[in-house]
Order: structure tokens, then sequence, then C-alpha cells
């Protein structure tokens, strides 16, 4: 599944959920889908369409309103919200039950070749997610023809920085408070071990 498959004209809609709601217990429970997915995820969208009714960006795509509003003062509002469906879309595809384990060779290949292993970018990416401050996002992306960990705070997405996002973890108290109060740690243990969609990020090295 490539990153096509989430990009909308306006309305922005909320892209299905690619599993049910109970499909990633007990790492992520379905009550936390519910808030997470049925009220986070779709209130970003829902606000999205009534700040860019009517608006300049109303017949633009999703990526289209992220990259022409991201750094500008007075598009805060509708840049955060369409960040924030874009990145949870992302995120959404990026878990997958039974996922963690290896990645394929051509993935593997191209991650040895920038951290040394899986295991060292598996250590970079959850000191990302740990050390990102409040709320935020901890992504795997291709840069320049290199894989690289990075994190980004709030709606902030890589989107913007010309990187290709290949997978995210969501690192929100949102994500996880339900099911892991505020062991953020064990939260990203999990996902990393047994839900990360390894198979979605070969899809989107191209
Ligand atoms: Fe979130």
């Amino acid at each position: 599944m490539s990153n096509d498959t989430i990009k909308s004209i306006s309305p922005i809609v909320l892209p299905p959920l690619p599993y049910v709601d109970n499909a990633l217990d007990p790492v992520i429970s379905a009550k936390t889908i519910g808030f997470h997915y049925g009220k986070h995820h779709k209130g970003y969208v829902d606000n999205l369409n009534k700040l860019i009714a009517d608006t300049e960006f109303a017949e633009m795509t999703l990526e289209k309103i992220i990259t022409e509003t991201a750094g500008k003062a007075d598009k805060t509002a509708i840049f955060n919200n369409a960040a924030q469906a874009w990145n949870h879309a992302f995120y959404w595809r990026s878990l997958k039950p039974k996922g963690g384990g290896q990645p394929s060779a051509v993935l593997k290949t191209k991650i040895e070749a920038s951290f040394g292993s899986v295991d060292a970018c598996m250590k970079e990416w959850s000191a990302a997610a740990m050390g990102q401050f409040g709320s935020g996002w901890a992504w795997l992306v291709l840069d320049g023809g290199k894989l690289k960990v990075v994190k980004t705070g709030n709606a902030e997405t890589p989107l913007t920085m010309g990187m290709t996002p290949l997978l995210t973890i969501d690192v929100w108290e949102h994500a996880y408070y339900l099911d892991y109060q505020n062991r953020r740690a064990d939260y990203v243990e999990a996902v990393l071990d047994k839900l990360i969609n390894w198979g979605f990020a070969a899809d989107n090295l191209g």
C-alpha cells in the first residue's frame, strides 16, 4: 500500500482503519483505538474540513494543504489539523496485527547500510520516541537515499522537510495513556516489537 492511498480531495475523508478496532490488542486496546481513531483522528479531519470550507485550500489534496501552510503563522490551525490528519492515516498503516519481526531483504539491506544493523536502527528509533519532549512523532524516513530516524513535535511532519516517511510511531499521550498511563517506553517497545509494519515501509521506499 503506498502513500497514494491516503491522498484525497476536499472534503478530506477519514480513511477507514486498515484492521478491526481490536486487531492490535493487547498492545493497543480497542478502547484506545476508539478514542484515538474515532475521536482524535476524526476530530482533526472534521476541524480541517470546517477550516478549509470555501477557501483556496478546499480543492487541494491533503499533502498540498500541508506543504502550502507549513511555517505560515496565519495558517497554523489549518496546518495542524491537516498534518495531524495525514500523520494519523500514516500511523495506522505503520502498524499491523502480528507485525514486528524482521524487514524484507531489500529493506534490511538499506537499514544495515544506514544504521549498521536492524537492532541499531530500532535502538535509535526507540530513543527518538522517548526523547521527543511532550507530544509528537518518531519516524523512519528516507532522506537523500539514506534511511534516518527523525522526531517531530506536535503536528510537524517529515513531509515538509523533503523526506519520504516510511513508518511512524505516535508518541502523543493519547496514543498510549489508556493502556500504559505514563509508561511511554513500554508502549514504544511493544509497538516496535509486535506491531510495526515492515511491508508498509518497503512499499513506501518506492
Ligand atoms: Fe495521535
